[in-house]
Order: C-alpha cells, then structure tokens, then sequence
C-alpha cells in the first residue's frame, strides 16, 4: 500500500498536534518531518499546529531546494542532514520536552538509570553540545550524538527522536521525555547507580523484537 503525499502531510500535522496534546512540546517549538520521494517533507516555520493545512507542510529535496507556500522548520538542516546519514530513518522528531531540556540544560546525557534506555539503541542517551538553533554546527553535533541511537538531547535546547516511521519516532519521544522525568526525579534524591554495559547490551538483545507494533508500513 503506498502512501499518499497527502495522507503524510496529515500524519505530520496530526503528529505537531499530538506533541503538544502529550506534554512533549511546547506551541511551535518542536518540528517533525518524513521521508518522502526524492527527499522530506517537513513541518513549516513558527506556524501554530492547529491552523496547518495539508498544503503547509514543506517538501524539501536532498539538496535542500524547498517547494511549499511556507517557509520550512528553522531546523530543516539536521532534519535533512539525519535522513541523509541515516537511510533507516523515515522521520524525525524534535521537541523541545521540559524534563529533555531541564537534563540538557545542564549539558547531562541520560545514562541507564533504567533498562529502557536501550530503547534509544544503546547505554546512554547522549547531549550534543550547544550551538545556535538552525545552523550546520547544529545539525553535525546532533548527527553525530545520534550514531548508533535513535535520539539524543541538544545542550540547552531540547530532545531529537527518529524512527522508521513517524509513529515510531514519536514513541521513542514520549520514552525519552518519560527516562529525563525519571532522571530528573531520582536526581533529587542522589546520584542514582547506573546499570552497566554488558546489561544494557543483554536487554537491547531481548528487545529485537519489542518496540511499539507499528501497523504503519510508512508515514
Ligand atoms: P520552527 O522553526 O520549526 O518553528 O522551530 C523552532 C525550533 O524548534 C528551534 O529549535
């Protein structure tokens, strides 16, 4: 069953909607984009999700020439640039979370503080360091804390999912926002004992199979 270019510009107005219906965003700070013919479409600039017509998500080629009514997502770099590196990836998703962006305020990563970090691929869910929203500097820090993971946080910024579909990448975003609430939570209480290497890769072994069941075959 192939997808429509229309059906998702839905999915992704849908999805802007949902990120703010869960608490994961705030107005229009976050951006979502997918995989889409010769290169994405992606959410457009600063435009207030329930006023998003079909016709205003922006499709934007792989050499970034940009075909829409609106302006694209200041952050349409390290959306591009993750799917280029990424051929697994259909869709990114980022948001700027209050518990994401409280650990990545202080430029923390999210270490296993529970088995659920290997959800994101790996033993940490690493911050990139900071640098100005929408730039090239931005985008090769944000592509290289995401090697080997599907999400990572921005220093001072916020939180970047990805998926094979846009379902998955806004379920990693609400697991993600859900282990910084955790490590946030037991932070208070100490500095919390971290689950080692070799269990991380036992439980990322156990997962193959486990993972949101996505009916999607793309969007
Ligand atoms: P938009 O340009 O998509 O509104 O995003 C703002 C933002 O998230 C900057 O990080």
């Amino acid at each position: 069953m192939t997808v429509s270019d229309r059906d998702v510009r839905q999915a992704i107005i849908d999805a802007c909607i949902q990120m703010n219906e869960l608490g994961i965003n705030q107005g229009t700070s976050g951006n979502i984009s997918c995989r889409h013919g010769d290169g994405m479409l992606i959410s457009p600039t600063s435009t207030p999700y329930d006023t998003l017509q079909p016709e205003d998500i922006v499709f934007m080629g792989w050499d970034g020439a940009v075909d829409g009514r609106l302006p694209p997502s200041s952050e349409w770099r390290f959306h591009l640039d993750i799917m280029k590196a990424r051929p697994e990836v259909n869709a990114v998703v980022h948001a700027h979370p209050t518990y994401c962006t409280t650990i990545a305020i202080m430029g923390r990563k999210i270490p296993a503080i529970h088995y659920m970090v290997a959800v994101a691929g790996g033993s940490d869910i690493r911050c990139a360091p900071y640098a100005t929203f929408g730039t090239a500097e931005l985008s090769a820090h944000a592509v290289e804390a995401l090697r080997d993971r599907k999400a990572c946080l921005l220093a001072q910024h916020g939180m970047i999912a990805v998926g094979s579909s846009l379902a998955q990448a806004m379920w990693l975003a609400v697991e993600v926002e859900t282990l910084a609430r955790q490590y946030h939570g037991a932070l208070q209480i100490g500095e919390p004992p971290i689950l080692s290497d070799e269990e991380i890769e036992n439980v990322i072994k156990r997962m193959a199979s486990y993972g949101l069941r996505d009916k999607e075959a793309a969007a």
